[in-house]
């Protein structure tokens, strides 16, 4: 029997995105997201295989799914990254396939993505200045994003997005030069709010970067409007620059939370379904793919979980509880 339906919540709201964490491993240690040493792995037999990825994928495209993007940790660190591109690009035609990377691969690596049928990049950098790049990564690699955005933007992706995370104390100050940098260089610019997701614990409200903030500071230097809304389940409020060309982002994850027009799901890399990035209850589909279950089976228990898919997130309430995994082993 044919798979059919479309996933949907309580709330009525419909999954289409499906983001898919590859491994949990990363080559940064960006201060925002884990401990400077002392990581835990998973270990490498929990990992999803590529045939078990393209499966479930599958699943979810019958299933009225129609992007999907390859997040990590740093999804370019698994093995044979173009590979699995393929075997999802594979699944339909014409479907949004996208990456969220730190770039330090891309340089080697965008053209074999390109040709395996990856449609967009988004890269994460939050400084323009090697030595803040140290401090944020812990690793001297600025050059190493750069060059990997210009071969990315030679590769032909577009658009490249740049996601940069702020934080009070390290990179405030950057608000107007990325933005005018990104401009320059025609990538757009997101700007992220800091979420308790960090490994370590040790988010505060006094180190985010509200969104009214950001947009005060852009303001000043280059005006802004707002842009017309493309894709209202995009967690980006968009501004375009009034005095000509281009576009940057807010994504005010925290202060202005976008939860009603959430049409996301994660996979995480060993195979467990979270329906919000905070969510405490995470659903096992790696048993069920290891343990003989039919593509029918697979679907009933994944419209299931999405039926209760949590309303919203509780990061503004009293009640808040930081999930136990960090935003590395969940996927962004
Ligand atoms: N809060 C906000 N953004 C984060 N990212 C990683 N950890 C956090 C956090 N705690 C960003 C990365 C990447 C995207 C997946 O999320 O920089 O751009
Ligand atoms: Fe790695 Fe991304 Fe976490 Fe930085 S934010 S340590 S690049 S997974």
């Amino acid at each position: 029997m044919p798979l059919t339906g479309t996933l949907v919540d309580t709330q009525g709201r419909v999954v289409r995105d499906l983001r898919i964490s590859v491994t949990d491993r990363c080559n940064l240690r960006c201060v925002y997201c884990m401990p400077a040493e002392g990581m835990p792995w998973l270990p490498k037999e929990e990992l999803l295989t590529f045939e078990e990825l393209t499966r479930f994928a599958r699943v979810c495209l019958a299933l009225g799914v129609t992007g999907i993007r390859l997040t990590g940790g740093e999804p370019t660190v698994r093995a044979d990254l173009p590979k699995l591109v393929r075997m999802l690009a594979d699944l339909a035609p014409g479907l949004d396939l996208s990456i969220t990377t730190n770039g330090l691969k891309l340089a080697a690596m965008s053209e074999a993505l390109r040709d395996a049928g990856l449609t967009r990049v988004n890269v994460s950098l939050d400084t323009l200045d090697r030595g803040r790049f140290l401090q944020i990564a812990r690793r001297d690699r600025f050059h190493e994003v750069i060059a990997g955005l210009e071969a990315a933007r030679r590769a032909g992706f577009r658009p490249i997005k740049v996601n940069a995370v702020l934080m009070r104390g390290f990179n405030e100050d950057e608000v107007v030069p990325l933005a005018r940098w990104a401009r320059g260089e025609g990538y757009e610019l997101r700007f992220i709010e800091w979420m308790p997701l960090d490994f370590q614990h040790a988010w505060s409200r006094e180190r985010l970067v509200p969104a009214s903030e950001i947009l005060a500071r852009l303001g000043e230097a280059l005006p802004l409007e707002p842009a017309r809304v493309e894709d209202p389940g995009a967690p980006a409020s968009l501004y375009r620059y009034r005095d000509g060309s281009g576009r940057v982002g807010v994504i005010a994850s925290v202060t202005r939370p976008f939860c009603g027009h959430c049409d996301r799901i994660r996979l995480t890399a060993d195979g467990q379904i979270r329906t919000c990035l905070f969510a405490l209850k995470e659903y096992d589909f790696r048993r069920a793919l290891r343990g003989g279950a039919s593509d029918q089976e697979i679907a009933g228990l994944l419209a299931a979980a999405v039926w209760r898919k949590e309303p919203g997130h509780l990061v503004n309430n009293p009640a808040f509880v930081q999930p136990a995994r960090g935003m590395s082993a969940i996927g962004g």
